[in-house]
């Protein structure tokens, strides 16, 4: 099959580590079936030079029509006094928004010669491989009212209010689901029933979703606070993890620390099934930003942005062999010792973006 990809490359680093997945992709085409055939386009800064825009209709409209898009980063000092609407995030923002990717996947994986550089013992997190799913466009951070009010009397209240309907819990624990049976079919759905009726909704269509759809995927349900202790306790009994916005912030970010550098962090958002293609609505990227600070050095680790394209390859194109040998290619290099600037301890040898990029196409 040949699948379309539109590269977001962006601002700072990102350009760096993108060349890198070109070149992965040539790889993937020489080797077949499977062909990618890609465009880019401008977004955030670069956008704004070009277009006076973070990102333009043009580029939105090969977004909407793209299989998958594969973004670098965006942001970087040079744009810190361009108009609100055009600012750099502003690009990322709308393409989240107008695509409506509301499920956010956020892998925490150990590779085993990086066990030791975790801040956590080396056998709680060897050979750790979950995934954080994120609610990322209802709860608590957009319900309605969302205010601070005067009382007068010296002090104020502030209100903000998570709401959540059936739908939005469905879809989100579809691709819950979905995932699971792309990995080790275990879903472990997080919220607080015992004292929130958003989590007394979640628990329920969360549910009804699997024993109507989903009966061979294993459903477990957590506390979130007990949950969290859970993860950073023994976190290998986890597959997938399924929470709201909020709790799936928190949840993320820890479970992200489990794993260590920002240079390693991979993340995917997804959408509604597209009835033309049958594919969800994906965005892939690093979890990093532009990093302004090592950019144009040729420093930036590109793994980040190698595993995205991974978890593309996974979770779009049902390519999970090939994901599996980008998984394997990284453990592989890092096993070597093969360290770019970020993941390395004092005095170890440190290679390039590009000689990290060459190592993993070697393996
Ligand atoms: P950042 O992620 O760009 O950098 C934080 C620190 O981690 C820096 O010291 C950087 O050098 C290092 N780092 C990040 N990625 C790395 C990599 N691949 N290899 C080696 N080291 C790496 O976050 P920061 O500094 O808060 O933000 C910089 C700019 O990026 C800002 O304009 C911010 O708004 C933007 N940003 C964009 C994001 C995106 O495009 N999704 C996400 C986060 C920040
Ligand atoms: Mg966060």
């Amino acid at each position: 099959a040949t699948h379309n990809l539109l590269l977001l490359p962006g601002d700072g680093i990102g350009p760096e580590v993108m060349a890198e997945v070109k070149r992965l992709i040539e790889f993937f085409n020489k080797k077949g079936p499977n062909r990618f055939v890609y465009e880019e386009g401008l977004v955030g800064g670069a956008s704004y030079d070009a277009d006076k825009t973070s990102i333009s209709d043009v580029t939105m409209e090969k977004a909407k029509a793209a299989d998958a898009i594969i973004f670098g980063s965006v942001g970087g000092p040079k744009w810190a006094d361009v108009p609100y609407e055009a600012r750099p995030e502003a690009g990322l923002l709308r393409l989240r928004k107008d695509l409506d990717l509301y499920a956010n996947l956020r892998p925490a994986v150990t590779y085993p010669a990086l066990a030791d550089a975790s801040s956590l013992k080396r056998e709680l997190v060897e050979g750790l491989d979950i995934m954080i799913l994120r609610e990322l466009t209802g709860g608590v951070y957009f319900g309605e009212p969302k205010t601070i009010t005067d009382l007068g009397n010296g002090q104020k209240r502030a209100v903000d209010t998570q709401v959540y309907d059936t739908y939005e819990i469905e879809r989100i624990s579809r691709v819950a689901f979905e995932l699971a049976r792309k990995r080790n079919n275990k879903v472990t759905s997080m919220e607080k029933h015992n004292v929130m009726k958003s989590g007394v909704l979640w628990k329920e269509v969360v549910q009804q979703t699997h024993d109507r759809e989903f009966k061979d995927v294993k459903l477990e349900h957590q506390l979130a606070d007990s949950g969290g202790m859970q993860l950073v306790k023994n976190p290998k009994q986890f597959d997938v993890i399924v929470c709201d916005n909020l709790f799936g912030d928190m949840l993320s970010d820890i479970a992200a620390m489990l794993t260590g550098s920002l240079g390693m962090l991979a993340s995917a958002s997804l959408g509604e099934v597209d009835p033309k293609t049958k594919r969800r609505k994906a965005m892939y990227e690093p979890v990093h930003g532009s990093a302004p600070d090592i950019a144009g050095k040729g420093l930036a680790n590109p793994i980040a942005m190698i595993a995205s394209f991974g978890m593309a390859l996974r979770y779009s194109f049902d390519m999970g062999a090939e994901a599996d040998l980008i998984d394997k290619a990284i453990a592989a290099t890092l096993d070597k010792g093969i360290r770019t600037a970020d993941i390395a301890t004092a005095g170890e040898k440190t290679v390039s973006t590009t000689e990290m990029g060459s190592a993993i196409l070697a393996e």
